[in-house]
């Protein structure tokens, strides 16, 4: 189920460049994906990575932005949530398309260890891609993770890199 969440821009959202705080968005969309994340699990839940994070168009102060997030996919003990940000203009209406993101979560039972969780069954053609697609990013950076974790090993410079 996707949820959503309004956030309404103040002059105190800006940066240097009077557009909104880059910071400020990726804070509010970890929030919103989160519970996404714990509702799907029931449990605690933590960010395991963040990645996909596109900064499509500027949002200003008078916008109104609208996070909304979903559970594409489950797995053991992790899932991936999209989230996305839609700028609206709150005197015409204009909608843009300005941020979209996808994080990993994992669950934790009572001990901090990670926790099984239930499946997603996607049902409309949507949410089926969303499935699909969110297969392919998994396999993408596990991948990834387990390259530079092999070549960390093989420097033998793994506690002194981040
Ligand atoms: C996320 C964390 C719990 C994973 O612990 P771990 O000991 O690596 O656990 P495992 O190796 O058993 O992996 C657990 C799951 O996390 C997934 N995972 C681990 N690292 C990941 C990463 N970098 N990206 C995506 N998924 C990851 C694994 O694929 C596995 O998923 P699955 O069970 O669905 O197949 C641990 O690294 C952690 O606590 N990190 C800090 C989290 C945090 O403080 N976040 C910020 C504040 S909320």
């Amino acid at each position: 189920m996707v949820r959503e969440h309004i956030y309404k821009v103040f002059p105190n959202d800006m940066n240097a460049n009077a557009t909104v705080f880059g910071g400020m968005i990726m804070a509010t969309m970890d929030r919103i994906s989160l519970v996404v994340a714990e509702r799907h699990s029931g449990r605690v839940c933590v960010t395991a990575s963040v990645d996909d994070v596109h900064f499509m168009a500027p949002a200003r102060t008078g916008d109104t932005l609208i996070f909304s997030a979903v559970c594409n996919r489950a797995w053991d003990t992790s899932m991936e949530i999209g989230c996305r940000v839609i700028a609206e203009d709150s005197y015409t209406r204009r909608r843009r398309h300005v941020v979209s993101a996808y994080s990993t979560f994992v669950a934790l039972d009572d001990d901090h260890k990670p926790a099984r969780i239930p499946p997603i069954a996607p049902e409309t053609g949507q949410e089926q891609d969303r499935f699909e697609e969110a297969g392919l990013r998994r396999e993408t950076r596990l991948e990834h993770a387990a390259r530079i974790r092999a070549r960390r090993s093989e420097h033998h410079d793994d506690a002194e890199r981040d």
